[in-house]
């Protein structure tokens, strides 16, 4: 028989009658009106933006992610400029990407100048991206820096204005962004707006995470942010799950499989997704030296070597000075950092509250509410007084902490004993060590959020009474702070947003604490600190593509391929239509069902096993009215 009536006889004929042998099922999101994040189709193949991060003197880390329309290696060429011309080309390279980093493109842009703005732009696939801004560090006779302190941004939670906001901003060195820069949970366990997350299930392996990170990278004002400004990222807890330490977390029960295997997958699609240097240990413990004025220490206080979470306030094991939140090896890199005597100012980059505060013996704070606090550094102040006393004994001065995690604005002096009015004077700092900034959470829920206004608003009082060593406190707001260093001064403006519900809102200046050079005092202040003498010129505007061939069905991923069983294909419908969906093996014979369904335009995860199938290659064909997309799948 002629090869080609085999096999349109195959495509035909046989597929009638025969029993499709995979089945598919579809994350698909219940809600009306959800809000999924939007695929914007005039930055393809640019899909997720661009950005850039861990500026030093002479490089920094630039960031984008190409989307294929099929599995294939992808030249992609990077360029840096002085303007957004392009007039003069400072750097410029060639890279490759392909499944195996997810399409992820990290470039470490070496050979640039210090205390330099720059322009970048990626081409790949014949289209060229859009402009992101970076910034190299200064390297000497540093007189001031400005940088955005921001956590936790819950895409279920919120919209993400507060990032929409500080990308407009044009006097910030880099973003430091603490961690919870994705949430692990399914669609429906959060959440006031109709903001989902895709996939809709918990994440837990490789595919999950990187189909969640796709889907955070997608949102508007987070590429906008990551656009406009290098971002400094550590990880917290829920770049893996809820309260994680170092063997396990909260949120991870045996029956979601081996912890150790979710983790190294979860740290893996955060350093494909997330512009930060590679190193080999996967560590984001690191300093960062803005010349003589800062070293910027951040910390992991959670994956490398914390001991499990206590449960109880008053659990005796609290007082276990075994117990680690550090570990021995980054504990004693840290007090090297800490004694470290080249710059005048060391910004501690941290997860979790430092400062006790929560389990004071303090009303209102009963120890039934006191105990949901243990996952901070109050559960393990055995080794926060290790911290304290190396400060003290070794004469350290302007040590300041900026941390996340608890959605939340405050302020601190820090003290063992804070209760104690021989031990620390409130007014003057006498017996303060170092002073704490600590803030808010970009979309996640805070108080007003959980227990309403009126209850917050009690709270507020009763805890600004019980801790006298708070300088500054707001339960209720969204936002970040602005951390501005000169030699003389710290000061933490807050700029914040009053909810993140709706899509429209904007900032306002929500007033700041300040610390003097040599006092390791902290004050509140109304007036921001002054501005920088020069304003950066903005990256432009996105630019409309002339492309008009824009798939109505677009393939973002497909994980893992080859498989040997289980197969994850994330897709963004642009329109509303009717999409058939099906399997073929190589010779046309269709294998999995046929599934036609008119679906809402949106962004979709199809799952399916081809366990039952002989190993080999496999075609999934999207078909929508205007057209069939094929990804070729390998079962091994
Ligand atoms: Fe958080």
């Amino acid at each position: 028989m002629h090869n080609l009536y085999f096999l349109i006889l195959m495509l035909l004929v046989l597929p009638i009658g025969m029993q499709a042998q995979v089945t598919f099922t579809i994350d698909q999101q219940d809600r009306q009106n959800t809000t999924i994040a939007p695929v914007n189709p005039t930055q393809a193949p640019f899909y997720h933006g661009v950005a850039s991060g861990d500026p030093l003197t002479d490089r920094v880390i630039i960031w984008t992610r190409v989307t294929p329309t099929v599995d294939q290696t992808v030249m992609v060429d990077w360029e840096m400029a002085e303007d957004v011309n392009f007039t003069t080309i400072a750097s410029s390279g060639q890279v490759t990407t392909d499944t195996s980093r997810d399409y992820t493109v990290k470039v470490d842009a070496s050979g640039l100048s210090a205390g330099t703005t720059y322009y970048y732009r990626f081409t790949a696939l014949g289209v060229t991206s859009t402009i992101g801004r970076t910034k190299t560090l200064e390297s000497t006779n540093v007189n001031q820096i400005k940088l955005g302190v921001v956590s936790c941004n819950n895409y279920q939670a919120g919209y993400f204005i507060p990032l929409r906001e500080i990308a407009k901003r044009n006097d910030l060195d880099a973003i430091v962004h603490l961690g919870d820069f994705i949430y692990e949970k399914g669609a429906s366990s959060t959440g006031d707006t109709n903001r989902l997350h895709v996939p809709i299930v918990e994440i837990l392996n490789l595919g999950d995470y990187r189909t969640r990170y796709s889907h955070y990278r997608l949102d508007p004002d987070l590429q906008e942010a990551m656009r406009q400004h290098p971002f400094i990222n550590i990880w917290d807890d829920h770049e893996v799950a809820n309260n994680a330490w170092k063997d396990g977390a909260e949120n991870h029960n045996p029956g979601e499989g081996n912890y150790i295997d979710r983790k190294l997958w979860a740290i893996q699609a955060f350093f494909e997704w997330v512009p930060i240097r590679d190193n080999s240990t996967k560590d984001v413990y690191r300093t960062i030296r803005f010349g003589d004025l800062i070293d910027l220490v951040l910390l992991d206080t959670r994956h490398v070597a914390r001991s499990i979470q206590v449960d109880s306030f008053l659990d005796p094991n609290r007082f276990d000075p075994n117990r680690e939140v550090l570990g021995p090896a980054q504990m004693s890199w840290f007090k090297g950092q800490l004694s470290d005597p080249v710059t005048t100012w060391k910004v501690i980059g941290n997860q979790i509250v430092f400062a006790p505060a929560f389990a004071n013996n303090v009303e209102p704070l009963q120890p039934g509410v006191r105990d949901l606090f243990m996952d901070l550094w109050e559960g393990y102040p055995p080794k926060r007084d290790t911290i304290i006393n190396y400060i003290e004994t070794n004469l350290i001065d302007n040590v300041v902490f900026v941390t996340g995690d608890i959605h939340v604005s405050l302020g601190f002096d820090i003290t063992s004993n804070p209760l104690d009015s021989l031990a620390y004077n409130p007014m003057t700092g006498m017996g303060s060590v170092a002073v704490e900034i600590v803030t808010p959470s970009i979309s996640s829920d805070n108080f007003d959020e959980k227990i309403g206004a009126f209850s917050t608003q009690i709270l507020t009082s009763l805890f600004e009474v019980g801790n006298p060593h708070n300088k500054y406190v707001d339960l209720s707001k969204h936002g970040y702070f602005v951390l501005d260093v000169t030699p003389t001064r710290t000061q933490g403006d807050f700029y914040l947003v009053d909810q993140v519900q709706t899509p429209v809102a904007l900032e306002s200046y929500g007033g700041g604490v300040y610390t003097d050079v040599n006092t390791n005092h902290l004050n509140a202040t109304n007036t921001p600190a002054p501005p920088k003498p020069v304003q950066e010129v903005p990256a432009p505007p996105l630019v409309t593509s002339t492309q008009d061939i824009v798939p109505e069905l677009l393939l973002l991923s497909a994980y893992p391929n080859p498989t040997n069983g289980e197969m994850t294909i994330n897709y963004a419908l642009m329109e509303q239509g009717p999409v058939n969906i099906r399997l073929v093996d190589l010779s046309g014979r269709m294998v999995g069902e046929l599934f036609e369904r008119r679906l809402p335009k949106g962004n979709y995860v199809l799952r399916f096993n081809l366990e039952e199938l002989e190993n080999g290659v496999y075609f999934v064909q999207f078909e929508t009215e205007r057209g069939v997309q094929v990804r070729k799948v390998m079962k091994l």
